[in-house]
């Protein structure tokens, strides 16, 4: 009878049904100059590329535009170069309202009325799976609008137009976004791969010192865990990044960017589902800082401290060959401040935990067995890193 079923017995009857299905994910990351002059067809081409022909008829593809307002205070031109640009590719283009200002910098990411406010105008201008929504600004606004979009429909598909050096050369050409949840970095986001990224090099040129400054520091993170020959030359074209020489800056965004991508790309784990988080090098202290600062510190000031003390800690636990040095010149000659007030109160212990927790499952802090050689650690003696943030306090420029 079947009331006298025990689950057990169900259980038995009942073979699970196994599913398996892979997805593969391909997009662009695009360099190039004047990319807001109607002559230039990337921009146009990330937004329409891969659009339905519905009826033997290629549509325009629907567009909403959302973009810094740090960028469009130091460059109002944007929004109505943007609409013109579209106006002028509207054939394939269709943007369907003028370009949305969204507050820029961390306050983006901090304020949960950004991410309601850019889910109500896609909801307002009845954008869909098959739209787009154009990102255009700073690595926190990237992300603020990249979750709105992630989580709107399930999914809108984004197109990322970076403008800061940080945002060009690692936070906006990868497969995730974040926004922050009552003071906790990160703490909210999603996996979501982009239609593609625009990064124009041109829209470097209103940035201010730090933001410009800032973004190296991921430049030299990923050297340190992968690529020496990438160091060596950071190293020498260091006078040139100090003065922000074009030339030089390009070639370590191209490079940068490159190296992260080829990670993202080949690690195994795009999605980060193991613990393990080599891109991750000086972050676990660099977030611990960005909060302890109230986020005054930029995102890449906190990782060139991160840098710092984590490579003084791999030389004083005897992984890395007395070369932590070089990494703290370089670090000088960029002009980064590696000693501001948040380091005084940083929690060792509580930081590790925090990292521990966001990442899930074991500790797993990489560290430096050479230059240009990440290794994995498990465990971290909380009092060297101590005494490394005071080796960092003597031999650094506040
Ligand atoms: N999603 C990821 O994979 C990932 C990776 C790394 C970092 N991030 C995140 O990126 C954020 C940091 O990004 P960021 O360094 O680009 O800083 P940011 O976005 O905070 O921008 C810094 C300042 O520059 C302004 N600005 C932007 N472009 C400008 C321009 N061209 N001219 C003048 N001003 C301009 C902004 O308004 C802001 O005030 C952090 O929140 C970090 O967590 C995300
Ligand atoms: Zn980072």
């Amino acid at each position: 009878m079947r009331g006298e079923q025990t689950d057990s017995s169900l259980t038995e009857r009942m073979e699970p049904i196994q599913t398996a299905f892979d997805v593969s994910y391909a997009y662009p990351v695009v360099f190039s100059r004047g990319s807001l002059e109607p002559a230039n067809p990337a921009l146009r081409d990330l937004v329409a590329g891969g659009s339905g022909r519905v009826g033997g008829v290629t549509e325009p593809v629907r567009a909403l535009a959302f973009v810094d307002d740090g960028l469009l205070a130091a460059a109002p031109r944007v929004a109505s170069d943007l609409a013109a640009y579209a106006a002028a590719h509207a054939d394939r283009f269709d943007l369907v309202a003028p370009p949305i200002a969204v507050m820029g910098g961390e306050r983006s990411k901090s304020d949960p009325d950004v991410v309601r406010d850019v889910l109500r105008a896609i909801a307002e201008h009845d954008l869909c799976r098959q739209s787009v929504v154009l990102v255009v600004g700073g690595g926190a606004v990237i992300d603020a609008v990249g979750h709105a979009a992630a989580t709107a429909h399930r999914g809108v598909e984004v197109v990322r137009v970076p403008t800061t050096v940080l945002a060009q050369n690692d936070a906006s050409i990868g497969v995730k976004n974040a926004i922050n949840f009552e003071g906790r970095k990160n703490f909210l986001g999603t996996f979501a791969p982009p239609r593609g990224v625009l990064n124009d090099f041109d829209l470097l040129a209103t940035l201010g010192e730090r933001d410009r400054r800032s973004g190296i520091a991921e430049a030299i993170k990923v050297a340190l865990i992968r690529d020496g020959a990438f160091f060596e030359s950071l190293v020498r074209d260091g006078a040139s990044l100090a003065a922000f020489a074009p030339g030089a800056m390009q070639a370590m965004i191209r490079r940068c960017a490159e190296l992260h991508l080829v990670h993202i790309a080949t690690s195994g784990d795009p999605f980060e589902r193991g613990s393990a988080r080599p891109l991750d090098f000086g972050h676990w202290l660099a977030h611990h800082l960005e909060e302890r600062s109230g986020f005054a510190l930029r995102h890449g000031e906190a990782v060139a401290i991160g840098i710092a003390v984590d490579a003084i800690y791999s030389e004083k636990v005897g992984l890395l060959p007395a070369s932590a040095h070089r990494i703290l010149d370089l670090l000088a000659t960029l002009g980064f401040p590696l000693h501001p007030p948040a380091l005084a109160d940083v929690d060792v212990e509580q930081a590790l935990e925090s990292f521990r927790a966001h990442l899930g499952g074991r500790l797993c802090i990489t560290l430096l067995a050479d230059i240009g050689v990440g290794v994995e650690v498990h465990e971290i003696d909380p009092a060297l890193v101590r005494k490394s943030i005071a080796f960092l306090g003597e031999h650094a420029p506040c």
